[in-house]
């Protein structure tokens, strides 16, 4: 049983309990809250042990959809947070640690994507996941590094698309979908490899800090140590690095890719790098650049979980209007993905009765 002493106020008193007594503590506060804690794949390794899902931005934004539970405790960024209360609006969405916000979704805002679309009012706006609230509820669409290229099929040829707020995710799925790719208001475009008849790709000119610094001098002195070692990289990173890579991907889809290879380059965040060797300690999993450090990410601890469950801190809130536009773009997202489907009029009929658990429904 949790031995409870008196609540500490701050979470720099937390942090100096030791790690299995804020275990304890978690795992109690948890139970009497009905609370889940959702992790991505770049949270510290202690984050990674004690949350009841982890995953990439897609898996989470399903699980967030679709989970029972009353409270959501996110370790994350900001947008991730976000994107759990706008689909489970009636459940209470905690963050550690306010802080951990994402640089890449900071490149964009409600009111300069409202100006450029003013530009051009015939594009479909695609929407990173990684943005903020507002931006979501300004786009036709959301997609994750997971769906993004079926996401842009999903578009008619003939319309443009406005992709926000990631110039290199663009870029890739320009060249995997045959679109030209034009980064707005800069002389960058790669038009040589496009098809005819497919209107282009106008990307905003943002990145995400970490996998834009991964370069080819990184990837040619991993793959001399390691000959023979297959390469999988994040859609986040730079072109040139892309096209060497043997699988580019989202973070949940390389941990697939870990299980298959006993010898593997990996191109993204040391977070999931750690995990994987820990989980995998018999393989050789090489980062791509022990560098690759989301200091964003890392800004939540278990001594802040513990401290968020305890004091309800802080809570996600957000103006109803905005989100119930982000939702739509979600949704749509997430019909595309089969993670999501309304539930029927049968299954309706029943949650309005109180007979049926609302959530998603997922298939
Ligand atoms: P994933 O959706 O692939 O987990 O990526 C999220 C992210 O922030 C990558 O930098
Ligand atoms: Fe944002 Fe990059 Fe950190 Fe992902 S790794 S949360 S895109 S800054």
């Amino acid at each position: 049983m949790i031995k409870v002493r008196d609540i500490p106020q701050s979470s720099l008193e937390y942090s100096r309990i030791p790690t299995e007594e804020l275990r304890e503590r978690i795992r109690a506060r948890k139970a009497e809250l009905n609370a889940v804690i959702l992790g991505h794949n770049y949270q510290r390794v202690e984050i990674q042990e004690v949350s009841d899902y982890l995953g990439d931005s897609l898996g989470l934004s399903q699980e967030a959809a679709s989970t029972d539970a009353d409270v959501i405790v996110f370790c994350g960024v900001h947008f991730m947070a976000e994107t759990a209360k706008i689909l489970s609006p009636s459940k209470t969405v905690l963050m550690p640690d306010l802080r951990a916000g994402c640089p890449m979704a900071d490149f964009v805002t409600g009111e300069s994507l409202r100006r450029v679309k003013a530009r051009f009012p015939d594009a479909v706006v695609v929407a990173y996941v990684n943005s903020t609230a507002e931006v979501k509820a300004e786009s036709d669409i959301c997609c994750t590094s997971a769906n993004a290229v079926d996401v842009v099929r999903s578009i008619p040829d003939e319309r443009p698309i406005l992709f926000v707020p990631d110039r290199n995710l663009a870029r890739y799925v320009a060249e995997r979908t045959g679109r030209e790719c034009r980064v707005l208001d800069t002389a960058a475009s790669q038009p040589s490899s496009a098809t005819p008849g497919l209107a282009p790709i106008l990307a905003w000119d943002g990145y995400c800090y970490v996998h834009d610094d991964l370069v080819l001098d990184e990837l040619a002195e991993a793959r001399k140590k390691h000959p023979g070692a297959k390469v999988v990289i994040h859609p986040e990173a730079r072109g040139d690095l892309l096209r060497e890579a043997d699988y580019v991907t989202s973070t949940s889809k390389m941990v697939e890719i870990a299980e298959k290879h006993d010898t593997l380059i990996i191109g993204t965040e040391r977070g999931l790098v750690d995990r994987l060797k820990q989980q995998f300690p018999l393989k050789t999993l090489i980062p791509l650049s022990g560098a690759a450090i989301c200091g964003n990410m890392k800004m939540n601890t278990v001594a802040k979980l513990a401290w968020s469950l305890d004091h309800l801190q802080h809570e996600v809130v957000m103006d109803e209007e905005i989100r119930m536009r982000a939702d739509r773009s979600l949704r749509r997202m997430l019909d595309l993905s089969g993670g999501w489907r309304a539930p029927t009029a049968e299954e309706s009929a029943l949650e309005d009765a109180g007979i049926r658990r609302s959530g998603c429904g997922c298939g």
